[in-house]
């Protein structure tokens, strides 16, 4: 399903609604979260549809994409403070159900097995929330990545880094990542997709049109029987 909205405001809109109308249906849901730019005024449109009693996270289990590695959760720049401020601390959810990969882990080998071990005994993830990278990729999955990986280190394309650099004013931003892989992100029972502004629109295009392939990570998503996208039309342009 594409849903193809004139403006931002209207498809960032539109996304919230199906997110509010898929936790009143199944309140207690394993919910995946992501971050980034695109997901700033998503994050927003939960708290205000919280705030006006239409929805609550009290039965919500979420795990977030990705974390920086070698980033502390309670670094200002790190994906766990920004998720605290922009969502956690605003809505009913128990924190304790709020899972964000632990980017300085002393092992992060056994951290990525934790995180998916951690989604399979929530009976894995209901609905996953994603947006695109401008290169195709998804979570921190980058151009190349196995359709088959799980949850793992990886190493963040110059690009990202450069896209990223907004959100780390006085220091560099990581070199690598750790994500849920390619599969881990397939296993959701929903997928639903979030792209705005014309410089989502070739990796938008490639990924619902193109062929599936690991040169575009969220190809992968063709596959995937209850996919939605939520693209305004600028994105939506190719
Ligand atoms: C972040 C993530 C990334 C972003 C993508 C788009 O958790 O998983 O895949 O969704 O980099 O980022 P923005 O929205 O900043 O353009």
């Amino acid at each position: 399903m594409v849903t193809i909205e004139p403006a931002e405001r209207d498809a960032v809109a539109a996304f919230v609604a199906h997110i509010v109308g898929r936790l009143a249906r199944t309140p207690r849901m394993a919910l995946g979260l992501a971050t980034g730019a695109t997901m700033v005024p998503v994050y927003a449109g939960l708290v205000a549809a919280h705030r006006a009693g239409k929805v609550s996270f009290r039965g919500v289990t979420s795990f977030n994409l990705d974390e920086y590695v070698g980033i502390a959760p309670g670094h200002p720049s790190s994906y766990r403070a920004t998720m605290d401020a922009l969502l956690f601390s605003q809505v009913d959810i128990d924190r304790a159900r709020s899972f964000v990969p632990l980017g300085n882990a002393p092992d992060l080998a056994a951290e990525a097995a934790r995180y998916e071990q951690a989604i399979r005994d929530a009976g894995g993830i209901d609905l996953q929330l994603l947006g695109i990278g401008r290169n195709g990729h998804i979570g921190f999955n980058e151009p190349g990545s196995s359709f088959a990986s799980r949850t793992r280190i990886v190493d963040l394309h110059p690009a990202t880094r450069a896209a990223n650099a907004g959100f780390f004013p006085d220091a560099e931003v990581p070199r690598q990542a750790i994500t849920m892989g390619i599969a881990t992100i397939l296993s959701a029972r929903a997928l639903a997709v979030l792209a705005t502004g014309a410089g989502k629109r070739d990796a938008v295009r490639a990924a619902l049109h193109g062929p599936a392939t690991p040169a575009c990570p969220a190809s992968a998503l063709q596959s995937h029987p209850d996919a939605g996208w939520w693209l305004d039309a600028a994105a939506g342009a190719g």
